[in-house]
């Protein structure tokens, strides 16, 4: 199947609207934005990018249509998102491609993440019959209290480029069970798999007339991303991305008193005992170092080795780096692709400076490749100690810093160290360890994995992590009761007003 093929199926023009509310807008005012290939630096498509004013009137229209969404059944709203679900499993191999294209993921990894949505999209239809709420007893006769979960309004969602369309998904589907309306504004990375995704929904939407359900506005942060954190007809903004970012959103947010959801950086961190069954180890590690090129917010960037395993693991580690096969992630023979852009290999590069100046030393790549003007990069190893800085922050690219402990409590220690806290993970053989890491002493990450790695977390559980990670939850468990309003009821069907706490006030 050739690109233009792609393109074509999923609505990809030569120049693209990147504004849609109730329909696409004709001729969007916020400048030319051009998207770009990783893996050669040539461009695919353009997008004509929203102004302030396109904000308003796709904002407009997202608010208008909240009025009537929101008293819609959540059964009903359950079923939109199956026939979403549905039209996302007819172009799940066009829409992963188009993100292994746009962004540089290999293609398998592409079209995994187009899974994940279907499957959230399949979790959320059940959720839509389940938006439960707790009844309680009260304390005074002839009353009845419970609790009620109503939609929230127009949910923000602002996506990075390393998940392009599943994160939407997270939030967007789940909201709209919910009874919200949702705003995307995409990374501007990836615009092309926003515009192939909306023009998915809609699909849906305008078969069943429900346009506007699921709105985008692609732009500049300084425009439309600041417009949407001042919005007072925006109750919660759901933003995934840098540390950086968050902190933006969180005050411009937190400033109006609406709500956050965030999920920042990560700075994972694998421990390997000396028991573990270090075949698995060695296989979860690559995995989750190497893989989506070291960019996704789960990626293993720390690696705590006992140091009566360290020596040969890192020998193997490195023989299985150098079997890793990078180019063209279209390619079925590829295991990693290139970075998003040329300032990511940058980053890399200035990152290993550092830390070799640091006195961390390269066991393994270290090197930008010069390949086909794409942005790619060695998957690099490098030997650290826990207390280089270094290893605090955060680079997004292929790099894992490797640090051999004594005994588990420093490992722990170590690994709790870093300001992020997002997914955690220990190959062990020994319950205590296990157990030691799982508990309230062990691990202080949102997610924590035994005996498998710390990326790749299912749909099921909520995700997301603590400290500087931003502490939101999204995707499954309860995590839909951040994008609902609760209410408290209490009803008197009794003759009297009893008051609560047993206060008399009669006169
Ligand atoms: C992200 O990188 O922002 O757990 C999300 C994982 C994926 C999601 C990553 N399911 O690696």
């Amino acid at each position: 199947m050739s690109v233009e093929e792609i393109l074509n199926r999923l609505g990809i023009q030569p120049l693209n609207s990147g504004a849609c509310g109730a329909g696409w807008l004709e001729t969007p005012g916020g400048g030319e934005l051009r998207s770009l290939n990783p893996a050669t630096g040539a461009p695919i498509a353009s997008v004509a990018m929203a102004s302030a004013a396109d904000y308003d009137t796709v904002m407009d229209d997202a608010a208008a249509v909240f009025e009537r969404w929101r008293l819609l059944p959540a059964p009903k709203r359950g079923e939109i998102v199956r026939l979403i679900g549905e039209e996302l499993r007819l172009h799940k191999d066009d829409l992963g491609a188009l993100v292994a294209l746009e962004m540089g993921k290999i293609l398998a990894e592409g079209k995994g993440e187009v899974q994940e949505m279907i499957d959230i999209a399949d979790f959320a239809v059940g959720l839509s019959r389940q938006l439960y709420g707790l009844t309680m007893h009260s304390e005074r006769p002839g009353h009845r209290m419970y609790e009620q979960w109503h939609p929230l309004g127009v949910v923000g969602v602002i996506s990075a480029f390393n998940f392009p369309v599943a994160v939407w998904s997270w939030n967007a589907l789940i909201a709209a069970v919910c009874g919200d309306c949702v705003l995307w504004k995409p990374s501007s990375e990836t615009p092309l798999t926003a515009i192939a995704v909306q023009n998915i929904c809609n699909r849906v939407l305008e078969r069943t007339g429900w346009q506007g359900v699921f709105t985008l506005v692609i732009g500049r942060g300084s425009t439309v991303g600041e417009k949407m954190l001042a919005d007072k007809r925006v109750p919660l903004v759901s933003a995934t991305g840098s540390c950086q970012m968050g902190y933006r959103v969180a005050e411009v947010v937190g400033r109006r008193l609406a709500r956050t959801i965030l999920e920042l950086g990560g700075n994972n961190g694998v421990i390997v005992t000396e028991d573990a069954n270090l075949d698995l180890a060695l296989r979860a590690v690559l995995f989750g170092a190497v893989g989506t090129a070291g960019q996704r917010c789960t990626t293993i960037r720390r690696l705590f080795l006992h140091k009566s395993i360290a020596g040969p693991f890192i020998e193997k580690l490195k023989a299985a780096y150098a079997q890793v096969r990078i180019g063209d992630p279209l390619d079925p023979q590829t295991l990693m692709g290139p970075l998003v852009n040329k300032p990511a290999v940058e980053e890399m590069l200035d990152g290993l400076e550092r830390a070799k100046a640091q006195g961390a030393e390269i066991l393994y790549g270290g090197a930008a490749l010069e390949q086909n003007g794409g942005f790619f990069v060695q998957p690099t190893l490098v030997k650290a100690s826990a207390f280089m800085p270094i290893v605090s922050e955060e680079i997004f690219a292929p790099i894992l810093y490797i640090l051999e402990y004594e005994n588990l409590d420093q490992a722990i220690a170590w690994h709790n160290s870093v300001p992020q806290g997002l997914s955690s993970a220990i190959f062990t053989n020994s319950l205590i360890s296990a157990e030691t890491f799982l508990s309230a002493r062990g691990s202080d990450c949102g997610i924590a994995n035994v005996n498998i790695g710390t990326s790749g977390a299912e749909i099921g559980g909520a995700f997301g992590g603590e400290k500087e990670t931003g502490g939101g939850r999204e995707a499954g468990s309860d995590s839909w009761k951040a994008y609902m309003r609760r209410q408290t009821v209490t009803i008197n069907w009794s003759k009297d007003l009893p008051l609560a706490q047993g206060i008399e006030f009669k006169v």
